[in-house]
């Protein structure tokens, strides 16, 4: 396992593109395996995760092939899955297991899921009872990898009320519900990201959203639509872009500008948050890419204040709060993350990873079960690093604090760094691009 250190940077500065976005490479794939036909993918984002996406579906026989600087999918149509005894290794990829989870239960397969360490602690109950209600069997252990999923011929349309607003859930479900000859329905507390929803609706599914009268959200899908054969391109993912935005704010002198990123509404929390804090945040060359808003999104040096971030913003940044942990260090005052207990539930605790983190460094900071409190520095206090951080395999806290040392006095070295290649392929790379001084140790 490799570590990075992370050194006091002058100032950054360029143009910069970022890996394509986690969750529509992930959908591109699995969706892409469900159309009548052969599409294209182009700026697939290729790390671990969406890897180990791609190689269970070829296990579950797709075939997927990498070409020059594109990806090819061969689409078998919506039920066209059979076989027994697979072994699908997710990795550390919640998303990816979540999801073929829901795939299998609509197919005609038995398979066993399993995952690293940190996927195998991961919660799958949210998961594995709405697809048993659909009719999948489900033996031994409900709520931790290894689970062994039977998918059912026949899949049971249920309207299904989630206590949890989740992409992964709500994909999971509906995926499973496209091989039902009903209509499936999900509801959600608030609207989670609806890549999957764009996407089915792209290649032709009948898919409809509305708000209910408690301000839940109703998601319901058509079974057995026909899945048009259209070429995908992937947008720039915004939760990848957040980290040289973020150092781009707490570093002086500083100007970056990110090309082509996925500004879907329910992606850009953190950018509201960090322009209600002041940040110098510019959307320009606003388009729509396969059904997905873009833009470039440019940042540059900024005075932040601290402000609380309500509970309803949650869904649109919940990848985001370890890197708006480390804008907050340079906050004058208190930052209050409300309604974050989602976040307890990721690749790591994040809420308690993040908080030990920055005491380690001499920020403080106060935790309860649902709610997060970083106490800025303001921007002239000098925070002194010189420590080591564990990423508890997770690529998240890695690379946020990464960009923390970009600040300190001291080197901050984070330990355990391959995890940071399940989102974020030559992150160094591209962040020494822009100035940042990373050293692979
Ligand atoms: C994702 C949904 C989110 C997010 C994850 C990707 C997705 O998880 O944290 O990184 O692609 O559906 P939850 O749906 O569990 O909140």
């Amino acid at each position: 396992m490799n570590s990075i250190s992370s050194n006091k940077s002058s100032h950054l500065k360029g143009n910069l593109n970022v890996p394509g976005d986690k969750s529509i490479s992930h959908r591109s794939l699995i969706i892409g395996s469900l159309v009548n036909g052969r599409i294209e993918i182009n700026n697939l984002l290729e790390s671990e995760d969406v890897i180990a996406t791609a190689n269970a579906l070829k296990i579950l026989g797709v075939q997927i092939n990498k070409l020059n600087n594109k990806w090819e999918v061969f689409g078998g149509g919506i039920g066209n899955f059979y076989g027994s005894g697979y072994v699908l290794n997710m990795g550390n990829s919640g998303t990816g297991a979540r999801l073929l989870m829901g795939l299998v239960a609509g197919s005609d397969i038995e398979a066993t899921f399993v995952g690293d360490a940190s996927l195998s602690k991961r919660p799958m109950k949210r998961i594995t009872i709405p697809l048993n209600k659909s009719g999948a069997r489900i033996k031994g252990n409900t709520n931790n990898l290894p689970i062994n999923i039977k998918g059912n011929k026949i899949v049971l349309p249920i309207e299904y009320k989630s206590s949890v607003s989740s992409a992964q859930v709500k994909s999971s479900i509906l995926l499973a519900g496209l091989s039902s000859l009903g209509k499936t329905t999900l509801i959600e507390p608030s609207l989670s990201r609806d890549h999957t929803e764009r996407m089915l609706k792209f290649f032709g599914a009948n898919i409809s959203t509305e708000q209910l009268d408690d301000k839940s959200w109703k998601i319901s899908l058509d079974g057995v639509p026909e899945l048009k054969p259209l070429n995908i391109t992937i947008p720039g993912d915004p939760s990848s872009a957040a980290f040289p935005i973020v150092s781009a704010i707490i570093t002086p002198h500083s100007k970056v500008k990110i090309m082509d990123v996925c500004i879907n509404k329910l992606r850009i929390g953190l950018y509201e948050t960090l322009i209600e804090m002041g940040a110098n945040i510019e959307f320009s060359n606003k388009r729509e890419l396969n059904g997905e808003l873009i833009a470039d999104i440019s940042a540059s040096s900024s005075e932040l204040k601290g402000i609380t971030v309500p509970k309803s913003r949650a869904s649109s940044m919940i990848d985001e709060y370890p890197i708006l942990s480390i804008a907050a260090t340079r906050a004058t005052g208190d930052t209050v993350m409300e309604g974050v207990e989602e976040l307890r539930y990721k690749e790591t605790d994040r809420i308690k990873t993040v908080c030990e983190g920055l005491s380690k460094i001499g920020i403080d900071t106060n935790e309860t079960k649902n709610s997060m409190i970083v106490k800025g520095k303001g921007p002239k206090t000098p925070i002194i690093g010189g420590v080591e951080i564990s990423s508890n395999l997770d690529h998240r806290i890695a690379m946020s604090f990464l960009c923390l040392g970009l600040i300190t006095e001291e080197s901050i070295v984070v330990k355990d760094t391959d995890t940071i290649n399940s989102s974020f392929p030559f992150f160094i790379d591209k962040m020494k691009k822009i100035g940042a001084n990373l050293n692979l140790l």
